[in-house]
């Protein structure tokens, strides 16, 4: 099979990585990739959300199946295009269609399903500047920390969490009156939910799924989960907690009413379906639906899928994803995520990466990186590479993490020393 996969980041590393590897693949192309994807197929340099050039694209070079990773394309309808378009609707994408990217791309919608299919979320609300006052009435209701959510993509931003009344009710007004524009124009109001998070993918075809490896992510750039919100810090996969018990819960009460509403609904979903979750005291609820794969929670669940990932993406294509095998690997793996110094605040790029091939007993997965003329790497973005190592224990895995962590050198490295920490503790 010919691929095409949408995307530049760690996460599409990972999955370029995972499909290299396929008895299926023909040839790899990644638009627009970056230079660790270069590794594992041909970068083309085109923008992942630019359809005509993406269509094109795949008909001059008999693509088989396009892979969507970031949710940006899928929100703007790439599903539908090829869909509609009668020179490129034999080709499958895997990803939702506009409506199905809804999950992600509206709180409001993800919210009105979840509550139209019993799914266990946050209490809440939503409200415009034209009903301002009955949200402040709305907040005085609930209990201290207070969450405003901006309804629509707001590029990871647009979730604040506030520890007074007066602070929450400020804050709605801004968000209503166009913090993060047209995407906070409806806020949700939700209760706060209180526990630890995981996050847990699912593989659908739209009637069949499979359950992927659960992950945790750290977001927080400082340790101790402090410090700014960023892209994610690192992640390990499996999650302690997320034991059999409770992930008979998620499959229950979340994965089989989400997919069964999904289909009742006639929305069009053959792709990775994202469930942030909260553990509240051994019980699962929807923080968030993605739809797509998560970053960098890829990077440490794509090394723990056995199979041939294109065969269970061509089951996905072909609705016969409940023939195909999904075997996963007992090891745990970790991921520390170097990043620029300053980030997610202002940081340089350019910086030449050193030592990357010294790097013997960790997978990297370029997340910002560019290719130079010459040959050498250099960082081109915040997040720069995931290192990911396996291990029997979580222990053991992060050992090896942080041991690359120490070998790959750039001016102002920078990364997290406490990933998986909290959950060794709980051990
Ligand atoms: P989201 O963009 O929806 O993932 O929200 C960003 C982060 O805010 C989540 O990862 C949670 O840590 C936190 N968060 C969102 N909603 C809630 C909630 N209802 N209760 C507690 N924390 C929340
Ligand atoms: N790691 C969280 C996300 O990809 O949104």
């Amino acid at each position: 099979m010919n691929i095409l996969l949408l995307g530049s980041g760690g996460r599409e590393c990972a999955i370029a990585w995972k499909i290299s590897q396929s008895k299926r693949l023909q040839k790899l192309y990644i638009a627009p990739g970056n230079a660790g994807t270069a590794q594992w197929g041909s970068n083309i340099n085109i923008a992942a959300d630019d359809f005509d050039a993406i269509g094109a694209f795949a008909k001059e070079n008999h693509i088989d199946m396009v892979i969507v990773g970031p949710e940006d394309p899928l929100v703007k309808g790439i599903y539908d295009y090829f869909a509609n378009n009668k020179d490129l609707q034999h080709i499958p994408v895997i990803g939702p269609s506009k409506q199905g990217a809804q999950l992600e791309g509206s709180k409001e919608f993800a919210k009105t399903f979840m509550s139209r299919h019993n799914i266990p979320t946050a209490q809440y609300r939503s409200f415009t500047k034209g009903n301002l006052d009955e949200g402040y009435a709305f907040l005085e209701t609930l209990k201290a920390p207070y969450v405003l959510k901006a309804d629509g993509l707001a590029a990871g931003k647009g979730v604040l969490i506030l520890s007074t009344l007066k602070e929450a009710k400020e804050e709605l007004k801004t968000m209503v009156n166009g913090m993060f524009g047209n995407a906070s124009s409806t806020v949700v109001i939700e209760e706060f939910l209180s526990g630890i998070e995981c996050s847990v993918f699912v593989l659908t075809d739209g009637q069949h799924y499979k359950i992927l490896p659960v992950a945790k992510d750290y977001k927080r750039v400082g340790d101790g989960d402090t410090g700014l919100n960023t892209g994610g810090m690192g992640a390990v996969s499996p999650v302690p907690f997320a034991n059999e018990t409770f992930m008979e819960k998620v499959e229950e009460r979340i994965v089989k009413p989400t997919i069964k509403g999904l289909s009742e609904e006639k929305i069009d979903y053959k792709g990775f379906i994202f469930l942030g979750l909260m553990n509240v005291e051994g019980d699962p609820y929807v923080i968030e639906y993605n739809v797509r794969m998560g970053d960098p929670e890829t990077e440490v669940v794509m090394p723990r899928i056995e199979s041939d990932l294109v065969e269970l993406l061509d089951g996905v294509a072909t609705e016969t994803l409940d023939q195909k095998e999904l075997c996963i690997d007992h090891r745990y793996a970790t991921t520390v995520m170097l990043v620029s110094g300053g980030y997610p605040g202002h940081y340089e790029k350019g910086k030449r990466i050193e030592q990357l091939e010294k790097v013997d007993k960790s997978l990297t997965f370029h997340a910002g990186t560019s290719l130079c003329a010459d040959g050498s790497i250099t960082t081109s973005g915040g997040r720069v590479l995931a290192l990911t190592s396996y291990g029997e224990t979580m222990e053991k895995a992060l050992e090896l993490s942080y041991q690359s962590a120490e070998i790959v050198q750039f001016e102002g490295k920078y990364y997290r020393h406490d990933i998986g920490r909290d959950l060794l503790i709980e051990l």
